[in-house]
C-alpha cells in the first residue's frame, strides 16, 4: 500500500474553507500566532535565507521556533497556495482555538469586549482585532457573513487573531454587561466615561447599528466629530473608543 502525502495545494485550497483551521499569511501573522501559542500545522517558505534573516529582526523572541516550523519549497509551488502569496514568501495552515462565548462574556476581569454587528470588510475586521489586542480588550464578536479568521482579516489583524477570543456569533448573547452602541447620532461622551467591563457594539460600515440591537444598549455614545463628517472608519472609531473613552 503506497500512501501519499497530501498534496500542498489541495490542502492548502481545504484549509481555507475549513471552520476549525486558518491560513496564516506573512511573517508578522506568523510571528504572532506562534508568540500567542498557535498549533501550526504546517509553514512553507519559498526563500528560507530570507526568512531567517526576517524573524531574526522582527521576531527574535520566536525565531528558533518558526525556523523548527517552516519547510522550504520551492517558488512555483509555494506561489500556488494562495490567491495572492505573501510579499514576505512565507506561509501556514494554524488550528483556530476553540472558544466559548458564554464564558467570555461572563469573566469578571473588567476588559471590554467588541462586538461588530455585520461588518462587511476583512481588512477592517484585521484592523479591529489588531488595536483590540493593543489595547487589552477581552474579545472580539462579529455577527454577519465575514469570518474574522479568514485569511484576509487574520494579514489585516497581522495574526493578533491568536491574541484574543475572536469569533464569529449568530448575535450578541444575554449578558449582564453594559452595552454601549457606538454611534454617530448618539450623546457625545467624555473621556473614560466608559465603564471597561462594556460590551462595545459598532455598526456595519454602510448601515451603521441595527435597530434592535440600539433598542439593546443602555447608552449611545457620539465620538465628536469636525462639522459635515458622517462618520469614521469602522476600525478607527473602534481605537478612539478604546484608548480614549474606555479608562485604563
Ligand atoms: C463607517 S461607520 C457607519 C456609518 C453609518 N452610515 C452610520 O450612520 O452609522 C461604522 C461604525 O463605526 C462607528 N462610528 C463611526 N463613527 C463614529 C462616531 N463619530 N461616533 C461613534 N461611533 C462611530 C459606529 O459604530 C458605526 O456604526
Amino acid at each position: 500500500l503506497i500512501v501519499r502525502p497530501p498534496d500542498p495545494v489541495e490542502r492548502y485550497r481545504l484549509a481555507r474553507r475549513d471552520a476549525g483551521l486558518v491560513v496564516v499569511e506573512g511573517i508578522h501573522a506568523l510571528k504572532h500566532a506562534v508568540r500567542f501559542g498557535a498549533e501550526i500545522l504546517d509553514a512553507r517558505t519559498a526563500d528560507a535565507a530570507r526568512l531567517r534573516r526576517l524573524v531574526a529582526e522582527l521576531a527574535p523572541d520566536v525565531a528558533d521556533a518558526i525556523r523548527g516550523l517552516v519547510r522550504p519549497t520551492d517558488r512555483e509551488l509555494f506561489a500556488r497556495l494562495a490567491p495572492s502569496p505573501h510579499p514576505t514568501g512565507v506561509i501556514a495552515i494554524a488550528r483556530r482555538p476553540a472558544l466559548d462565548v458564554q464564558a467570555v462574556l461572563e469573566r469578571s476581569e473588567p476588559a471590554p469586549v467588541v462586538f461588530l454587528e455585520r461588518p462587511t470588510h476583512h481588512g477592517n475586521i484585521g484592523a479591529v482585532v489588531r488595536v483590540a489586542a493593543a489595547a487589552g480588550a477581552g474579545a472580539v464578536l462579529v455577527t454577519g457573513d465575514r469570518d474574522p479568521w479568514h485569511p484576509a482579516a487574520v494579514r489585516g489583524g497581522a495574526g493578533l487573531q491568536f491574541a484574543l477570543p475572536v469569533t464569529r456569533v449568530e448575535s450578541l448573547p444575554s449578558t449582564d454587561r453594559p452595552i454601549v452602541a457606538l454611534d454617530p447620532a448618539g450623546e457625545p461622551a467624555a473621556a473614560g466615561a466608559i465603564p471597561r467591563r462594556s460590551v462595545l457594539v459598532f455598526g456595519s460600515e454602510r448601515t451603521g447599528i441595527s435597530g434592535a440591537l440600539l433598542h439593546r444598549a443602555e447608552r449611545r455614545v457620539a465620538i465628536p466629530m469636525a462639522p459635515g463628517v458622517s462618520s469614521l472608519n469602522l476600525a478607527t472609531a473602534v481605537a478612539a473608543v478604546l484608548y480614549a473613552y474606555v479608562p485604563r
